[in-house]
């Protein structure tokens, strides 16, 4: 049989022939991007909460884990399990317009599982972009306004009203696409209620924030979160937190949100929830919302890929996971030995003060943004990609590992930092 799509003569197999495909041919801006950062890494083996390079010659702990995609950790067996399972069964993605028992599966789960007893409805999607953009056109319909309020440095996808209300200077796009602005407003500083009061008006259609700053994760106070749900009260606006990063047992809980005594009037969750196996995102909404937004117009939304069967198992899989008492206990305790590992190396260098920790989203602060993105090149020569580092003050060197790191994980990835630390402060 000819036609086989991979891989043609021209594809090529090395890493630094990929990279280098890449910014001849393919996506050169992000390629770059990484090369600039020292991260020249094409992946090749995964496991846990380790990455090799596509040569199996390097090794790294993936301290981003893409931002909380590979939570349970790269290739997770019980969520690939499920997968495979359900190919062997013969099931596929479904067809989007035929109910099934698994998309009502994961609604129920969704729904036993949510923060508060009001978020007892819930729209399955392939990602969390998509899940933003749905949150903002039921607050747009919910509410009959047209406006959104968010943290200019915050970060909600990168297309359709997600766009519109990711400001960052660094990462918004909104400019650049020359998208139409009128539908969002800013505020600058995360945490700072006196600001937050003075962008509120009556035509804001919803607030949308997560629950800790995008950019340095400093998490959310109570008087915060709570000032906001007031002022969406106040103002008949709606209050939607993204946990599509906290969510899914990254805090130690299974939702951020339950540190905190607030209800939002939606959630959404994404990324983790894949077991990075297969793409799906869900936003848990409250019925009198899901009432008027999906089932008022009998095409209210429809997606043919969106809330598919195969996404749907997966997730179901990964929320029994996630939600396990003794899985949780472990994230507070391993989160915490890293927290502890890390600030012992702060307190023995002199470039570095110890940062915040909300479970497995751990800093440190280097002396300067400088000395920061030195760190984080540093750290990847040691063995430790680290998610990011803040472009904003405190210049936060960001670490947020797979929930199933271990004590010898932590371990390596604090050796890493002091011998990291080390190469900064002598340079
Ligand atoms: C808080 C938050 N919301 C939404 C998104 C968009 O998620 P996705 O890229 O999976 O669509 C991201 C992605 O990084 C995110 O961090």
């Amino acid at each position: 049989m000819s036609g086989s799509v991979l891989p043609t003569a021209t594809t090529p197999s090395r890493s630094s022939e990929i990279l280098q495909a890449f910014v001849e041919r393919s996506w050169k801006s992000n390629a770059e991007r990484q090369l600039n950062k020292g991260i020249d890494l094409v992946i090749g083996k995964r496991d846990g909460y380790f990455i090799w390079d596509l040569e199996g010659e390097r090794r790294w702990v993936d301290c981003g884990s893409a931002g909380g995609v590979h939570s349970l950790g790269h290739h997770p067996p019980m969520v690939a399990d499920v997968l495979r399972k359900a190919l062997d069964d013969g099931r596929d993605t479904g067809l989007w317009s035929i109910p099934n028992a698994a998309y009502l599966q994961l609604q129920d789960l969704l729904t036993r599982l949510a923060p508060t007893r009001s978020l007892n409805r819930s729209v399955i999607t392939l990602a969390s972009t998509v899940s933003v953009d749905v949150a903002t056109m039921f607050a747009f319909r919910f509410t009959r306004r047209q406006k959104m309020l968010a943290y200019r440095h915050g970060y909600h996808g990168h297309s359709g009203f997600a766009a519109l209300v990711t400001g960052s200077h660094e990462e918004g796009i909104i400019d650049y696409y020359n998208l139409p602005k009128g539908h969002s407003v800013f505020f600058d500083h995360y945490g700072d209620l006196d600001e937050l009061e003075a962008r509120f008006s009556d035509d804001i259609a919803a607030v949308i924030i997560e629950a800790i700053d995008y950019e340095t994760f400093v998490p959310a106070s109570e008087a915060y979160l709570k000032r906001i749900q007031d002022l969406c009260r106040r103002h008949k606006a709606l209050f939607i937190l993204d946990e599509t990063r906290t969510g899914i047992g990254r805090t130690g809980k299974l939702w951020a949100c339950s540190h905190y005594d607030i209800e939002p009037d939606m959630i959404i969750a994404g990324k983790g929830l894949s077991g990075g196996i297969y793409p799906v995102s869900a936003l848990l909404v409250r019925q009198e919302i899901y009432d008027v937004c999906m089932n008022q117009h009998k095409y209210a939304y429809i997606s043919s890929l969106g809330g598919n069967e195969m996404s749907c198992l997966v997730a179901s899989k990964v929320l029994e996971v996630a939600s396990d008492p003794g899985f949780l206990s472990n994230v507070q305790k391993v989160m915490g030995s890293l927290k502890v590992a890390l600030d012992k190396v702060c307190s023995e260098s002199n470039i570095l003060s110890p940062g915040t920790a909300f479970g497995g989203l751990v800093t440190v602060v280097p002396r300067d943004a400088e000395a920061g993105r030195n760190l984080s090149r540093a750290l990847f020569e040691q063995g430790v990609l680290v998610h990011s580092v803040s472009e904003i003050p405190p210049y936060a060197v960001k670490f947020l590992p797979p929930l199933v790191l271990d004590e010898a994980g932590v371990k390596l990835v604090a050796e890493a930092l002091k011998n990291a630390a080390s190469k900064v402060a002598r340079s």
